[in-house]
């Protein structure tokens, strides 16, 4: 068995601390654990990353934005995510499919049944076993990055990771947290909301709590002699 678990919600909600803390935790009891992100975590993908989030790219056409992305999934999924999961591995994603439908399909307008489409040749049909919702409103997540940005550079909103979709306007955000609502209620199974205010550790901690069970399936790595 495999386990394939991703991390959504708003920029600034603690996605990658999750991510991390997880990945962490998994690695040092020996399972067997990647951590990867979107877009990116390919050679390939990494160069679309930059393209994609290139403050200067204000010329990019909606259409051409998603299949970056999309394309960015599919070299991901194809060289890292399912290999992985093929040997019995468990996969933590910073993001995944379901930003595309909040973000291009929501935030964007774009019509969902056509990233429907583009979304399952992308990924072949692979969808997360868990997928983690870090709740907090689009105002609160952009904040707490910006803060971040503010201590790093000493200049508000200019982070190192503060990037062009970041920069949309507050309207825009709007529409994606509704849209990640939308996604979350047609699929209540798969999606684990958190209240993404909560300490850092006592998130880490809910978190693991839910990934156990799915453990009982995954071969630890045999321990070195
Ligand atoms: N639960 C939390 N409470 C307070 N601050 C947090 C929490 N989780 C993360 N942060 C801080 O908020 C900022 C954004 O976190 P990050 O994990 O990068 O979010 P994301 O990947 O979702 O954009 C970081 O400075 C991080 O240290
Ligand atoms: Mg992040």
């Amino acid at each position: 068995m495999s386990l394939f678990v991703t991390f959504e919600g708003p920029e600034g909600s603690g996605k990658s601390t999750q991510a991390r803390l997880l990945y962490e935790s998994l690695h040092a009891r020996r399972f067997p654990v990647i951590l990867t992100r979107e877009p990116g975590g390919t050679r390939i993908g990494d160069l679309i990353r930059r393209i994609v989030l290139d403050l200067q790219h204000t010329e990019m056409a909606p259409t051409t934005e998603m299949l970056l992305f999309s394309a960015a999934r599919a070299q991901l999924v194809s060289e890292v995510i399912r290999p992985y999961l093929d040997q019995g591995g468990i996969v933590l994603c910073d993001r995944y499919a379901d930003s595309t439908f909040a973000y291009q399909g929501y935030g964007l307008g774009r019509d969902l049944a056509e990233l429907r489409v583009i979304t399952a040749a992308a990924t072949g049909g692979l969808r997360p076993d868990i997928t983690f919702y870090l709740d907090i409103s689009a105002v609160e997540g952009l904040e707490r990055k910006c803060r971040k940005g503010a201590r790093s550079t000493g200049q508000h909103g200019v982070g190192v990771e503060w990037n062009r979709l970041d920069a949309r306007e507050l309207e825009y955000h709007r529409r994606v947290e509704a849209g990640y609502r939308e996604l979350i209620a047609a699929d209540p199974e798969r999606w684990r909301v958190l209240d993404a205010r909560q300490s850092i550790e006592a998130l880490a901690e809910q978190i693991a709590a839910i990934v156990e069970p799915y453990l009982a399936s995954i071969t630890r790595l045999e321990t070195v002699p």
